[in-house]
């Protein structure tokens, strides 16, 4: 399997689904469209969609309503970085190469672009539902999603995030980090490949597997990003380095050192890939894509 070639397909049917399905209206007042629209297609690898439809294809689902997901996943994530670049808690001017949304289009339209993007995102989700032959899994699969960027996922994440940094909180720090990164970072990729699964008609034993490794490949990834953050560079990770310094975030790198972040990754990684064999399908893919997340530069 050539993999670069297969996740350039994959991304490329990911992003025709996510276009297809961004707003379209003309001769409306304001920048409100336009601001969605930049957000999500100034860039962005799109891995979130990718996984989700992975795993629905590896659950052997073959519908149309697997495009409203991806589309609707993607503008869940991207609404969750309008708001994590805002003044109130990152306060980041770059994002995917460009400004980011506030920069380009003031602070109201920050906030205002990352709340529409997150209520279009059910919008697609009740499309999904309506495209589905079997109703129960696609609305089992809507269910995940919402509860995976709520307040025990993604936002509840974002929440201990930005308290943490600004108040402190009290405990063991390393828990309470891990805490964070499991709810801000692999809430979302738990919520993507479930999702997908659930659709397809996975399980509760299955589901549980794909949650697990979820969490597994999600904790990687974020201790990836904040690798990234202090060794990478402008240009190639798209967005400021040192944001997390800037903001006395504390991430693995300051409790434990670069060395032991990086091992982390590694054995978070080969974990996820272990639990990927557990399933009864080919996931020769879905291993590949793993490696390639924990090893990415940007
Ligand atoms: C950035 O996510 C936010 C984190 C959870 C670390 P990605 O690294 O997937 O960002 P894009 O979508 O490719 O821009
Ligand atoms: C944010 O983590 C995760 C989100 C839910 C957006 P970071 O704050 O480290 O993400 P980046 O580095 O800005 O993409
Ligand atoms: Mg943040
Ligand atoms: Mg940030
Ligand atoms: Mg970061």
């Amino acid at each position: 399997m050539d993999f670069n070639k297969e996740l350039e397909e994959r991304v490329k049917k990911a992003n025709q689904a996510i276009e297809e399905c961004l707003p379209k209206e003309k001769n409306i007042p304001g920048n409100l469209i336009e601001s969605m629209r930049y957000s999500v297609l100034v860039g962005g690898k799109r891995v979130r969609p990718v996984l989700m439809g992975e795993l629905f294809e590896i659950f052997g689902g073959t519908g149309k309503e697997i495009r409203f997901f991806q589309s609707a996943m993607e503008m869940i994530h991207t609404s969750s970085l309008c708001h994590d670049d805002l003044p109130a808690l990152d306060n980041d001017m770059l994002r995917r190469g460009k400004k980011t949304t506030h920069a380009q289009f003031g602070e109201a339209m920050g906030i205002l672009a990352g709340d529409a993007l997150l209520n279009y995102a059910y919008e697609l989700l009740f499309d999904g539902i309506n495209e589905a032959q079997n109703k129960e899994n696609a609305i089992r699969a809507a269910r995940i999603l919402s509860k995976k960027s709520g307040y025990l996922g993604m936002l509840g994440g974002q929440s201990v995030d930005v308290e943490r940094e600004k108040t402190g909180i009290e405990g063991d720090q390393l828990e309470i980090l891990e805490y964070i990164n499991e709810k801000k970072t692999a809430a979302l990729i738990e919520g993507a490949m479930m999702a997908g699964a659930a659709l397809a008609g996975a399980n509760d034993g299955q589901l549980e597997i794909i949650e697990k490794m979820g969490n597994r490949i999600g904790l990687a990834f974020q201790i990836q990003d904040d690798i990234l953050d202090v060794t990478g560079t402008t240009e190639s990770i798209g967005k400021p380095v040192f944001s997390d310094m800037k903001n006395n975030k504390e991430t693995y790198i300051n409790i434990v050192g670069i060395e032991e972040a990086a091992k982390k990754v590694i054995e978070l990684t080969n974990e996820a890939v272990a639990l990927a064999d557990q399933l009864p399908r080919n996931t020769e893919f879905l291993k590949e894509m793993f490696s390639y997340l924990s090893l990415r530069k940007k």
